[in-house]
């Protein structure tokens, strides 16, 4: 290592995030800092991939990246496959946190809150838009399973290309879409010596309360 990791810090001096500037509700400043992701990151930081937390039913958290793919009044909805770990996570204990992180910008978004399955309408309008290989794929790879090598992965993929040579492949069964439905979202600014902005959005009954939290 040529630098030592106590020694790695960055100081952050590009913005600021006030409350005069912030929206009073957490979806409108989501998307106006989503915006900003998509025309200041470069690749290859993807704007729209996040890191969702979950929880086994022993309490063990598990985490790995994921991209958003659809953003409404609603929640924040991403797509996977049903027998996958993080699955079986989300059926044990459907709650997930979801974190973006964009470094241009200095800013990271902490979402939290209750996980539902989307509808099977929304998951095969999805699937169908995305690239052949990718449809192929949701129904050869059977994600987060042991397999013996590279080559039994490229046996089922050859499977699935014969079984679907004739006819589309239609939105497999255990392929879909699921929705986070905020309760909590923070916004976080980097700020220079470590004093940051942080306005977190709580979810009340009919409308989000605006709280600032010390860095
Ligand atoms: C940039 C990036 C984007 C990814 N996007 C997805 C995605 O949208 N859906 C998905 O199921 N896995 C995606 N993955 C793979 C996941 O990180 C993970 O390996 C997979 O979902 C299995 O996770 P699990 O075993 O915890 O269920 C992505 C990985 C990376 C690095």
């Amino acid at each position: 290592m040529t630098q030592s990791l106590a020694d790695m810090r960055r100081d952050y001096t590009r913005d600021g995030l006030s409350e005069a500037n912030a929206p009073a509700e957490p979806f409108e400043l989501f998307r106006q800092w989503f915006q900003d992701a998509v025309q200041t990151e470069q690749p290859p930081v993807e704007p729209n991939a996040m890191t969702l937390a979950t929880v086994d039913a022993e309490g063990r958290p598990h985490c790995r990246v994921l991209l958003l793919k659809a953003l409404d009044d609603r929640g924040f909805t991403f797509f996977s496959n049903y027998d996958s770990a993080k699955a079986e996570q989300l059926e044990a204990c459907p709650f997930a946190a979801m974190t973006f992180f964009w470094p241009s910008l200095e800013r990271q978004v902490r979402i939290e809150g209750r996980v539902e399955k989307v509808s099977v309408a929304e998951s095969d309008a999805y699937y169908q838009v995305r690239p052949l290989g990718s449809r192929l794929g949701a129904w050869a790879s059977p994600q987060s399973h042991v397999i013996r090598d590279r080559a039994e992965l490229e046996r089922l993929l050859a499977e699935t290309e014969q079984r679907f040579l004739d006819q589309a492949p239609h939105c497999p069964p255990h392929w879909g879409g699921y929705r986070l439905l905020p309760e909590r979202m923070e916004f976080w600014q980097g700020r220079p010596s470590r004093l940051h902005d942080r306005l977190n959005y709580r979810r009340l009954a009919s409308d989000w309360q605006r709280e600032r939290l010390a860095p």
